[in-house]
């Protein structure tokens, strides 16, 4: 059992609303009294599926003061960051596994003023993470393959939560750490217990019919 010093937190992802209709799934995460949104941004390069880019981050800012957290999976998001920093996000996670220079692109990200993170995928260890955790304001534990909403939660994906709840109190790490990616009332607990503070939920949220319930279902567990 590991705790987080941090309050939890559910970040509906706008990718499971209706695409037509962004501004009506923003209007809903405000009005389930929640404090973040979850946008993921994805190029076809590094994932395989194409979502949104800069220009809704910065329409939907006019309409919310949401927190915007900003899900980059791109090969190369150190090219597209002032972009979605001039859009609005008050925080960007970018993911280890492309080619790129992550410690200079989260020092980018912090010096804009903004929360920085970093984000692995099922199969990248913890210990690719060690080099950057003190920069972080955040850590995402991907739970699924990144590039599409609506999968199962890979349960093989517990252990890495464990480890970096651990190194998060011995090291007096003061990250956030994210689970995302088929999170339901079901999968939470699990998430919750090994140290998870901040829930993605994009399926889950938008199909649930009573979100307010299901919101404090999640956060309640
Ligand atoms: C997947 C995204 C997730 C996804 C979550 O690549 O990073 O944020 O939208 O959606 P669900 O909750 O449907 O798995
Ligand atoms: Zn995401």
């Amino acid at each position: 059992m590991a705790t987080s010093p941090h309050p939890v937190i559910l970040a509906p992802s706008l990718l499971g609303g209706n695409h037509t209709a962004f501004g009506e799934s923003l209007q809903l995460v405000s009005e389930t009294r929640l404090e973040w949104v979850h946008l993921d941004i994805m190029d076809g390069h590094f994932v395989p599926n194409l979502s949104f880019g800069p220009q809704l981050v910065s329409d939907l800012r006019t309409q919310s003061d949401l927190f915007f957290d900003v899900h980059l999976m791109l090969d190369n998001p150190h090219a597209h960051l002032d972009a979605f920093i001039q859009a609005g996000a008050d925080q960007i996670t970018i993911h280890l596994e492309p080619d790129y220079p992550v410690k200079a692109t989260l020092e980018r990200i912090k010096a804009a003023g903004k929360r920085c993170g970093i984000a692995l995928n099922p199969n990248t260890p913890a210990e690719a993470a060690e080099p950057f955790l003190a920069l972080c304001d955040i850590v995402v534990v991907m739970t699924v393959e990144p590039g599409f909403g609506g999968q199962s939660f890979r349960e093989d994906v517990l252990p890495k939560m464990e480890t970096l709840s651990r190194w998060r109190e011995e090291k007096a790490y003061a990250y956030r750490l994210q689970a995302d990616g088929g999170v339901t009332t079901e999968t939470a607990p699990a998430c919750l217990s090994r140290g998870i503070d901040t829930l993605v939920a994009g399926t889950a949220f938008f199909k649930s019919a009573d979100k307010e319930a299901f919101a404090q279902a999640i956060i309640a567990q």
